[in-house]
């Protein structure tokens, strides 16, 4: 199988549904629906939406994916954008452009923000109204995942670690929190549409952990080691901000074999689950080994 055309393949839905049910640009507010689709437009690897549509594929399709697909983006796109911004990360690069607050100006980026986040869970809500008990499932773990007490609650030790000394404690609750909560989220909506089983949704969370820890290292590793046109944000920013990441606790050779051996664990659970795992197996790999 031709794993990469199957990636553009679902990626290409992941493009389109954004076109469809995000607001467009000649939408009033214009300015507000501009960024918020020059953010949701600039690239991106689509990962998290590609995640639910391939793991749906395991099991059953009855169920269009794609509008919680998009949700997960959207959200994902709101984090970046304040993740961005002068009180946070003060980040002016993006998927290789002016990040949302120096193309626009702050406060449009904060609302942009806000208008994702909440579009995120407009869609949820609208797309599935012959299925009530999924719908409802998925607005509970996407709100779960994004909340105060994972993805925000993330955020929040990251930048209260720019003060204090790095510490291992801190550093998993920092990666499980702020980058591996949304990825397993991607991970368990897709088995929710896709109508699996309990155990298999069980085995589902436990891939998206290894999925989301080995993401975030590879994030830390490539803000250190990547190429700025590669990665489309500032290198070394971790560092300047005196951020507590993989690299602040370990070495390269640490960081590169916990790298491998959760990259092991995932293709190990992925041969376990039911469907044809190939594809899963393959990204997870790929995800490793990635550049950007
Ligand atoms: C960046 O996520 C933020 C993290 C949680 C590490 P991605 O690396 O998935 O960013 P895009 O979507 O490809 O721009
Ligand atoms: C961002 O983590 C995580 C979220 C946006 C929730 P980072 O600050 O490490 O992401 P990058 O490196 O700016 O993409
Ligand atoms: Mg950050
Ligand atoms: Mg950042
Ligand atoms: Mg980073």
């Amino acid at each position: 199988m031709d794993f990469n055309k199957q990636l553009h393949n679902f990626r290409a839905r992941v493009e389109l549904g954004i076109c469809e049910l995000v607001p467009t640009t000649e939408t009033r507010p214009g300015r507000l629906h501009s960024a918020m689709r020059y953010s949701m437009q600039a690239g991106g690897k689509r990962l998290r939406p590609v995640l639910l549509l391939a793991t749906q594929e395991l099991f059953s399709q009855e169920i269009d994916p794609v509008p919680a697909a998009v949700a997960v983006e959207c959200l994902h796109c709101y984090s970046l954008i304040h993740d961005d911004l002068p009180c946070m990360d003060n980040s002016d690069l993006r998927r290789g452009k002016p990040s949302c607050h120096i193309e626009f100006d702050e406060a449009t980026a904060v609302l942009a923000g806000d208008a994702l986040l909440t579009h995120a869970f407009r869609l949820l809500g609208a797309a599935y109204p012959d299925q009530a008990t999924v719908a409802t499932r998925l607005v509970a773990i996407l709100g779960e995942a994004a909340g105060s007490e994972h993805l925000i609650g993330g955020q929040m030790e990251d930048i209260s670690s720019e003060s204090s000394t790095p510490d291992d404690e801190t550093l998993d609750y920092i990666h499980r929190n702020k980058t591996a909560a949304l990825l397993i989220a991607s991970l368990q909506m897709g088995a929710v549409l896709g109508k699996a089983s309990k155990e298999e949704e069980q085995m589902i969370l436990k891939l998206g952990e290894c999925v989301g820890l080995t993401f975030q290292i590879v994030d830390d590793l490539l803000d250190q080691t990547g190429n700025r046109e590669l990665i489309g944000k500032p290198v070394g920013s971790d560092r300047e901000k005196n951020k507590t990441t993989y690299l602040s606790l370990h070495s390269m050779e640490q960081t590169r074999a916990r790298v491998d051996s959760l990259t092991t664990q995932a293709s190990e659970l992925c041969k376990k689950l039911e469907g044809d795992d190939s594809f899963l197996e393959w990204l997870v790999r790929d995800m490793a080994g990635r550049v950007n």
